[in-house]
């Protein structure tokens, strides 16, 4: 927090939670018109539930998706929309730990040394499908999902 980058807490901010709120500003009426209802569904992060070090920008901007989800949930109650957040945990996709660190490559491939079976995107897109599939009736509040290795972001199970 110290030393933190004004202009990456700006575009985390931009990405995470501007972003968010336009999607859904645009979203809810065209579902509700077009559709009759529907689903919204964010993907937060488990960095939304735990802080930790040299995570304050990420962390923040997750903690406001989430309360963001829980605030439109609460809003949304009589109408026709599900509100649905997927949080994940340590996912091993082809540009996130890589945008992070700025590019640097070998800081972005040691995020997963030694992990055994980081989740995939495959995985979170299971969750997204499961979630979707249940009942128009069945709002699926929240799902946290980890690998098996992870017990937070600072107990990881490393070979
Ligand atoms: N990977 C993890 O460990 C992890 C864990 C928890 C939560 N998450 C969350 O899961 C979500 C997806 O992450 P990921 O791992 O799939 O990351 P990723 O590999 O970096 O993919 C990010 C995606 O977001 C799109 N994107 C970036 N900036 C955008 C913008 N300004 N407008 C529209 N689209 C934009 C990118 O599209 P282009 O390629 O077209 O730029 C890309 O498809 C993120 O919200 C991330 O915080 C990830």
């Amino acid at each position: 927090m110290a030393t933190a980058d004004l202009d990456d807490w700006r575009s985390m901010y931009e990405l995470n939670v501007l972003g968010t709120l336009r999607i859904t500003q645009k979203l809810l009426p065209v579902l509700k018109r077009a559709a009759g209802g529907g689903t919204v569904l964010f993907i937060s992060s488990t960095a939304g539930i735990k802080p930790y070090e040299g995570g304050g920008g990420y962390c923040a901007s997750k903690f406001a998706e989430r309360v963001m989800a829980r605030v439109l949930r609460l809003e949304q109650i009589g109408e026709p929309v599900r509100i649905v957040d997927i949080l994940p945990g340590m996912v091993r996709t082809e540009e996130f730990s890589l945008k992070r660190f700025h590019g640097d490559a070998e800081r972005a491939a040691s995020v997963y040394d030694g992990v055994p079976d980081p989740l995939e995107a495959e995985d979170i897109a299971e969750c997204v499908r499961w979630a979707l599939d249940q009942p128009d009736t069945v709002d699926v509040d929240s799902i946290v999902v980890r690998p098996r290795a992870e017990g937070s972001y600072t107990k990881v199970f490393r070979r």
